[in-house]
């Protein structure tokens, strides 16, 4: 048998194989640049992943070079490779300057018949064959059993008693259709690790929704690790996500790990921005609603004492928690929304503001932070609420073979400004421009854009939505509807910043 080349550092903590880039780029629609995954396995690293599954060496020349390039960074992370169980796989792996491969073949009898086409010998043989060829060119072997879960239990031990002897470093049970729940999890990872005595990976999909449960119980029985995605990315419903995995382990099993969780939401968004996929608002953990409240009771109960409604503190993943206007909110919300800006309505306009704002959302729409500021200025008839930014006029050139550029002016706190800048489209140019100009004097950075198209056709209404946040977290946000987005975007974003200097005024910052 060869040697084995597990690390053995920090032996109590659970083990995070994060496989983002992996099994979470495999995502149907997803597909990133080598660049961006470099970029992506950084943030992965910072945030102290144990490993980093950087991708699929054979499946093109683009990926080879983003996990050349991955594992050439020097990150703390072990930095692996997934190959099919053929040599030609693992050499693409070899290639790539990796010292640490991620091998598989399906043992299933379904894969084993209608995928692979070969006999369960031949799947046995194969597999150790693989081990064998890794070992000898001196890499270290996680061998995952492809759809473990809905193996013939005796063959699976069979096949990861013979890769054992092979040489394998450790063994991953992948629960490849997400079929299985926490007891039966739980079951076969006390099984296949007193079988062979390696270090075992729990590998779970979500397709029923219980990837995490699933893994926290393979983790729970004896398992050392889980791979999990960030976002909960990955093929159909996704792979467990790493958010909830490791915040679940850490609050409720009280269970060490090495992820620095205050992280958590910056990476989470960063992933989110640069694969594409909006997290659902209700996701646990990185949601937008996770730490959100809207509701009378709910909103009370935080401000006298967050744990009321709150599980966990948001900063320990990195948030903040967020009170929403809207016709559940109730005085005591709103009055603390209200304080967050500086702004202190007597009894009598609260009763008024919470009264309008109800009336506004009883047509069916949100209530948007600008929106509630507005109210109170109008109620309050404070001229403080006057705006400091004052658009006249804006415009934009694009089309087909030129540079979306976009040229601004507007007054802001009595002096006047132009500004141009370039974008990737008309919308990104014009409010680039305006960042420009509000620069020091509301240093904010766009936290969310989102579009709606409120009727249909192509001179649809659509509602621009701009969520921004300033240098100390504070997020406001924004909407306008229109039929130019162009204009309905530059009208939330100057009223977006706007309310951000109102908050600098109402507490005397500027
Ligand atoms: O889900 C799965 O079975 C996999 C394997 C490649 C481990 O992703
Ligand atoms: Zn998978």
């Amino acid at each position: 048998m060869t040697a084995r080349s597990v690390k053995k550092s920090n032996i109590d903590h659970v083990r995070v194989f994060d496989t983002t880039l992996r099994d979470g780029e495999q995502t149907p629609g997803v597909t990133v640049t080598p660049e961006q995954k470099v970029q992506v396995a950084i943030r992965l690293d910072e945030l102290g992943v144990d490993a980093i599954e950087a991708g699929f060496p054979i499946v093109s020349q683009g990926e080879m070079q983003a996990i050349r390039a991955i594992a050439r960074q020097g990150l703390k992370a072990e930095v692996c490779g997934l190959a099919r169980a053929v040599e030609s796989d693992i050499d693409a792996a070899i290639k790539c300057d990796l010292k640490y491969v991620h091998t598989f073949i399906a043992t299933s009898d379904i894969h084993m018949k209608y995928k692979l086409k070969m006999t369960p010998q031949q799947v046995l043989d194969r597999a150790v064959k693989a081990v064998e060829y890794c070992k000898n060119h001196g890499l270290q072997v996680e061998f995952s059993a492809e759809d473990a879960t809905r193996s013939d239990r005796a063959f699976l031990i069979k096949v990861f008693k013979a890769v054992t002897e092979a040489g394998a470093d450790r063994l991953d049970i992948p629960d490849t259709v997400g079929y299985r729940t926490p007891d039966y999890m739980a079951q076969i990872v006390k099984e296949v690790k007193d079988a062979t005595g390696l270090p075992i990976s729990v590998h779970c999909h979500n397709d029923f929704g219980l990837a995490v449960a699933n893994a926290i119980a393979g983790i729970n029985a004896g398992a050392a690790c889980a791979h999990v995605t960030i976002n909960g990315l990955g093929e159909r419903a996704g792979n467990a996500s790493l958010e909830e995995f490791v915040m679940a382990l850490q609050c409720l099993y009280d269970k060490k790990h090495n992820i620095k969780t205050q992280l958590i939401y910056e990476t989470s968004k960063f992933v989110s921005n640069t694969m594409g996929i909006i997290v659902q608002p209700n996701k646990a953990i990185i949601g937008e609603n996770a730490f959100g409240h809207e509701s009378g009771i709910h909103t009370h109960g935080i401000i006298n004492n967050p744990l009321t409604y709150e599980p966990i503190a948001p900063e320990l993943v990195g948030r903040k928690r967020w009170l929403q206007a809207g016709k559940h909110a109730g005085a005591h919300g709103i009055r603390a929304m209200l304080e967050e800006f500086g702004i202190k309505p007597t009894e009598e306009q609260l009763r008024e503001i919470v009264e309008k704002q109800k009336n506004i959302a009883d047509k069916g729409r949100a209530i948007t932070t600008s929106e509630l500021l507005s109210i109170s200025g109008e109620v309050m008839n404070n001229t403080k609420f006057e705006e400091k930014f004052k658009l006249y006029d804006f415009h934009i050139v694009t089309g087909m073979n030129l540079i979306p550029t976009a040229v601004v002016r507007l007054n802001a706190d009595g002096k006047d400004f132009i500004a141009s800048e370039i974008g990737v489209g008309p919308v990104d140019a014009a409010l680039k421009a305006i960042q420009k100009i509000s620069g020091e004097m509301a240093n904010i950075k766009i936290r969310d854009y989102m579009l709606d198209s409120i009727t249909g056709g192509s001179d649809a209404l659509a509602e621009v939505t701009v969520k921004v946040e300033d240098k100390d977290g504070n997020v406001v946000s924004a909407s306008k509807a229109g039929e130019d987005i162009v204009v309905a975007s530059v009208q939330a974003m100057m009223d977006a910043i706007n309310k951000v200097l109102l908050r600098k005024v109402l507490h005397s910052k500027i």
